[in-house]
């Protein structure tokens, strides 16, 4: 009989052109780690303005999404697949809330506290649930790990 199988949950995480522009990558990578996350998937990218709206799609005709695409496409980002137990809260608790102004308020360890500078300018991404983590998965890494990770194999060792 085959083993059965379990899922671990994955993540979209990006590091916007702000974070990347500061070369503090590696320092980010390691906090990732330390918060118990794998990172399955890595790349740097630049996206074109039509890129960052059909990613944003859902924002489109609010006040900030012209603004938001044209950040967006403003320089290189980090994109990743993250997978942890319950990786979509983790992560998103991790970034902290989306005004970096406010975030050094009310959630002064977050990382949009610490390298954000404002409500635009925000320093990262994380997707907001399973479907839309499948969804921006899928948009960047068309040739995604789907498949489920075997009973007894450790996701680091995936
Ligand atoms: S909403 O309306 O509650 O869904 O918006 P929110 O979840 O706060 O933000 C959605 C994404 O839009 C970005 N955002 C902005 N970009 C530019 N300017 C302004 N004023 C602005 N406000 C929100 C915000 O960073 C979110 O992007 P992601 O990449 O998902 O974090």
């Amino acid at each position: 009989m085959d083993a059965p199988e379990i899922f671990v949950e994955r993540t979209l995480a990006i590091f916007k052109p702000d974070v990347v522009q500061k070369q503090i990558t590696d320092e980010l990578e390691e906090i990732i780690l330390s918060a118990g996350f794998t990172i399955l998937q890595k790349k740097r990218l630049v996206m074109t303005p039509e890129q960052a709206s059909d990613f944003y799609a859902e924002h489109y005709g609010k006040l900030f999404f012209p603004s938001l695409v044209a950040y967006m496409s403003s320089g290189p980002l980090t994109v990743m697949v993250l997978a942890k137990a319950s990786a979509i809260t983790y992560w998103r608790e991790l970034i902290g809330p989306t005004n970096a102004v406010k975030a050094r308020q009310t959630h002064p360890d977050s990382l949009r506290a610490i390298y954000g500078t404002d409500e635009t300018r925000n320093g990262f991404h994380g997707s907001d649930s399973l479907y839309t983590a499948d969804r921006e998965i899928r948009f960047f890494f068309s040739d995604s790990i789907v498949e489920p990770i075997p009973r007894g194999q450790a996701a680091r060792d995936y």
